[in-house]
């Protein structure tokens, strides 16, 4: 069967990658003929989950079209987005390859899932005010969503995400076959923003879900390479609109606003991002039905309700809405909701009432309104 055509992001001024779906082994011939990077000295960041499953073939591939590959491997895990592996990644990259120091035209290598890509991304974005930087994300979520679109950053103690730029990668290389290995919590963490970009943009992809969700859940090969296909291409069309989030791009948060105060409010502890974001999508989707009488708001509702949790979430309203508290204050004191008018149309909505959240809070929680 011939590859499916690679997605293309292509923003107005003429800049603009291939998001290819394919086997990481095609790597090196993709760097030169779609990324026009010439072999010489590469550097890989990836994580110790990742590099035991895949680095060895990437290696090899590399080195066989002309490459001189040198590996930096860090702990799986969220605490790795901080500045000091980010020094650490420093340190290693500046070093020389083969009495060498690295160049502007040095590539570094993301193989990984969203933490890698986060951290190495803006390693990528700041050594030499800016070297060539290639996605390979091998996490559900990272393939739909962390690796498009150029976000990159580590956390700080103040919060997550507080350090950063955006820097578009030169390529994006995902391979579906990598999602076979991924432990079920992350394949649901992942299902849970490939859900999100239906709600926000694309009715008819939501309706191929809702009829797919066996084979889904049974991560079939022919099904799980069109799901990220169709998911990563919504990404592309959202950034490509709006790279900065100066406006549209602010509709991939859906759920994101009350996902932030669920992680917040159990200290990161409890939940994962992902299932944080379909607790997070199951209030904002019954905030969006006090709003709109869309009757398929409720399939939407029942469908976000099949992503696997390991725990409800027991904590007391009151931590929930002092904990969204910090998303207002970053606003200027605006909070700004994500809502859909129906499947597949979202806009951004600043005039909620404090009623309609509380609500919302109620229904997660599963308690009768006050
Ligand atoms: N830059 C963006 O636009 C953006 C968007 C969304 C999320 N993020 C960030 O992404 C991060 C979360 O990403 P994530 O969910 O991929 O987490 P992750 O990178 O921690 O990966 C999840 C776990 O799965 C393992 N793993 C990855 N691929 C695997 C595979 N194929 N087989 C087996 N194990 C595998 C990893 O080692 C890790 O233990 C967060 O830090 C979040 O802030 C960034």
């Amino acid at each position: 069967m011939a590859p499916p055509e690679p997605l293309r992001l292509s923003f107005a001024d003429g800049r603009g990658y291939g998001i290819h779906l394919g086997p990481l082994t095609g790597v090196p011939e993709l760097m030169e003929e779609d990324a026009s990077l010439r072999p010489g000295a590469c550097l890989i960041v990836s994580d110790e989950n990742v590099a035991k499953l895949f680095l060895s073939d990437l290696l090899v591939s590399l080195e066989v079209a002309g490459w001189t590959p040198r590996t930096r491997v860090l702990l799986p895990g969220e605490a790795s987005k901080s500045l000091r592996t980010l020094s650490e990644i420093y340190d290693w990259a500046l070093a020389p390859t083969d009495g060498q120091p690295p160049d502007r035209a040095t590539p570094l290598l993301a193989l990984g899932g969203g933490v890698v890509g986060d951290v190495a991304g803006y390693a990528a974005a700041t050594l030499l005010r800016g070297i060539p930087l290639v996605h390979l994300p091998t996490s559900l979520l990272a393939q739909v969503d962390s690796a498009i679109g150029g976000k990159t950053g580590v956390n700080h103690s103040a919060g997550k995400n507080l350090i950063g730029a955006v820097h578009q990668p030169a390529l994006v290389v995902a391979d579906p076959a990598t999602l076979a290995t991924l432990p079920k919590r992350e394949w649901w963490s992942g299902m849970a923003e490939v859900v999100k970009a239906a709600l926000i943009a694309d009715a008819a992809f939501f309706d191929w879900l809702e009829a797919r969700w066996e084979a889904i859940d049974a991560r079939s090969p022919e099904v799980v390479g069109e799901m990220v296909r169709r998911a990563a291409a919504i990404k592309v069309r959202v950034v490509e609109q709006d790279e900065f989030e100066r406006g549209r791009r602010a509709i991939l948060n859906f759920g994101h606003t009350f996902a932030h105060a669920i992680e917040r409010a159990t200290g990161y502890l409890v939940f994962t991002h992902g299932e944080a974001v379909a607790l997070g999508m199951r209030a904002a989707l019954h905030l969006s039905q006090t709003l709109s009488p869309a009757p398929e708001l409720e399939r939407a509702k029942r469908l976000v309700e099949r992503i696997s949790l390991p725990a409800p979430l027991d904590v007391p309203i009151e931590d929930l809405l002092v904990a969204m508290q910090a998303d207002k204050k970053r606003a200027r004191g605006r909070l700004r909701l994500v809502v859909l008018d129906e499947v597949g149309a979202a806009r951004l909505a600043d005039d909620i009432s404090e009623d309609a959240i509380l609500e919302a809070w109620q229904y997660v929680r599963g308690l009768p309104p006050a």
